[in-house]
């Protein structure tokens, strides 16, 4: 059984491109709306509530956790794999959405131009700019913060006017800067690609998270065939929230194109 974690609705961008590289496999989505966005909070915090998320998800059964949040990669990966798994889950494991991302962007940047969209805590941490300059440290890379784009997808804005509006504002320096690759940093933002797409008049690749990271992650299953089995049955898809179960539903559907039944937990 594999975890999918988001904050929120985020996640859903990945995991449809998770579940369709990969339909074989059982699966549970949680997302923490309740506590959406996590993008301005401490890292302590953001910590703390990703720890949660992943006893719960380990206590349902799951042997790997996909982090599909670039907040919580940044800000709690880390600990989570050095420190919190070889005590508490020795033999399970945590993966982010940050490094295969990051590998991308540096095989495409042919312009050595690499511009970062995403939270304030993701920008914050500069973790793109440590992952890409470790391996490249001749492509610059171009950050902004957008910290009103999560509560926007979170409460289902998408096509308001103001939208479009706010995001000119947030694009206005990465259009400036003219890179020939843009990460949208933020898995909600899986939510806004077409409206970048189109702000960006087409100029600047954007790459697809959902793809890279199904595709790592099918990697990452061949050469660890043993830690997650394929589902012997029907596979399983559950989704869990914490927060109203008929929005998340209904964002959910709108995502992944099905009906969605999800079920209310507490996360502590
Ligand atoms: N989807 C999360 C991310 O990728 C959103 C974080 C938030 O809740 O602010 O960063």
């Amino acid at each position: 059984m594999i975890g999918i974690f988001d904050s929120g609705f985020g996640g859903l961008t990945i995991f449809g491109d998770i579940e369709r590289q990969l339909p074989e496999y059982d699966y549970i989505y949680l997302g923490d709306n309740a506590r959406a966005p996590y993008g301005n909070h401490s890292q302590e915090l953001i910590y703390e509530y990703t720890r949660q998320a992943v006893d719960y998800l380990f206590n349902q059964g799951c042997d790997l956790i996909i982090l599909a949040c670039h907040t919580a990669s940044a800000e709690a990966l880390r600990k989570l794999q050095q420190e919190y798994l070889p005590k508490n889950w020795p033999g399970k494991n945590v993966l982010g959405v940050i490094r295969p991302i990051a590998e991308e962007a540096i095989r495409l940047s042919s312009g050595k131009k690499v511009a970062v969209i995403g939270t304030q805590s993701t920008i914050d941490s500069q973790s793109y700019i440590r992952e890409i300059q470790h391996q490249d440290p001749s492509i610059a890379v171009i950050q902004q913060a957008c910290p009103l784009l999560v509560p926007i997808i979170e409460e289902g804005q998408i096509q308001a006017p103001s939208t479009r509006q706010i995001l000119r504002d947030y694009l206005e320096s990465i259009k400036e800067a003219k890179p020939d690759v843009l990460i949208l940093g933020c898995t909600h933002y899986g939510w806004l690609y077409d409206i970048i797409n189109k702000l960006l008049g087409g100029q600047v690749q954007i790459l697809d998270s959902g793809r890279i990271v199904a595709e790592k992650l099918a990697d990452y299953l061949a050469r660890h065939s043993d830690l997650v089995k394929k589902s012997l049955a029907e596979p399983q898809r559950i989704f869990l929230t914490t927060d109203d179960n008929k929005k998340f539903d209904r964002a959910a559907q709108k995502w992944l194109g099905r009906e969605i039944k999800s079920q209310i937990i507490k996360l502590t």
